[in-house]
């Protein structure tokens, strides 16, 4: 098994390669104050070399999400770029790519509406969890149908000192099912309950490459506090649970602040690379019953600490 130290040694290591001095090899626009840039002049069809993979790796982690215009990448391409950084998951749930099982298939029309329009973190519900998505569109709807990431560093960041002192050594549990087991049958979902059982990640992570604090519970899939009761003083058993799910809804409210947001408006061939350690999303279903169709590949990444 893997320990946590030994994973931040291989960060460390990945780390002075990230800052050791470099060129960058494409065009960085910063969007916002808090999160999100455009990378222009670079070619997503070509594998990345050295140089541009270790700069585009550190423009992710600074900035979050990068948006990249008019990539007209085959989903062979699409996986070579993300296999780039890591390994990919086959997500258990969503639609695959006939050729490429690491290509989630978000394909909205008038039969299947879209349900991402949640603040979440991409399978938070894993026990290891993932490092980034790339999502490349391939038909946008006429209008609608942005997505919006925030930045979940800035809004630890921005919480009262007393509320950073509560979520200390506390756990969120996340789950699968609330936001995946309303399309599987009985069967499945007693399947998948065995396959993927609730699991327990820091309420407030550190981010492997830059060692920022991210508030790391999402209103998909984080059901409740492990430990609340554990760790502060309760009069009555039904205080950790009621004042466990306030605070609870109250971190998840922090997502909503447009402060730590950006809002991106899809085109054709626009790919939105996120950092699922440091961001959520929220993909709003505006345009309905028009089409939109995605794809998706979610790369691997470590467990939280
Ligand atoms: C997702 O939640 O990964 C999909 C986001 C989107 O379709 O914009």
């Amino acid at each position: 098994m893997t320990t946590h130290s030994e994973v931040a040694a291989v960060h460390v290591a990945e780390g002075d390669r990230l800052h050791s001095e470099y060129e960058v090899p494409f065009s960085v626009r910063q969007l916002t104050p808090s999160i999100g840039a455009e990378i222009g002049d670079l070619d997503l069809r070509e594998p990345l070399d050295e140089p541009t993979y270790l700069a585009l790796r550190r423009a992710l982690v600074q900035h979050k999400v990068l948006f990249f215009r008019d990539q007209d990448i085959t989903p062979a391409q699409h996986v070579q770029l993300a296999r780039r950084f890591g390994e990919l998951e086959v997500h258990p749930v969503f639609p695959q790519h006939p050729n490429h099982p690491e290509l989630v298939m978000l394909e909205r029309t008038k039969d299947t509406k879209a349900t991402e329009n949640v603040f979440h973190t991409d399978v938070s519900w894993r026990a290891i969890p993932s490092m980034g998505s790339i999502l490349r569109c391939v038909e946008c709807p006429p209008v609608g149908g942005d997505t919006i990431w925030v930045n979940m560093a800035a809004a630890y960041a921005s919480l009262p000192d007393h509320m950073k002192a509560l979520l200390e050594g506390l756990y969120g549990v996340h789950d699968i099912m609330p936001g995946f087991g309303g399309r599987m049958t009985q069967q499945e979902r007693d399947e998948n309950r065995n396959r993927f059982p609730p699991v327990s990640h820091p309420v407030v992570r550190t981010h492997p490459e830059s060692g920022e604090k991210i508030l790391y519970v999402n209103s998909a899939f984080t059901t409740h506090i492990a430990n609340f009761g554990a760790t502060h003083k309760v009069r009555f058993g039904f205080d950790f649970l009621v004042e466990g799910m306030n605070v609870l809804q109250y971190l998840f409210l922090q997502a909503a602040a447009p402060e730590f947001q950006v809002r991106l408006k899809w085109e054709p061939n626009t790919i939105a690379f996120w950092d699922n350690r440091s961001t959520q999303h929220y993909a709003i279903q505006d345009y309905f019953p028009a089409v939109r169709r995605m794809m998706r590949a979610t790369i691997i990444g470590d467990k939280p600490f």
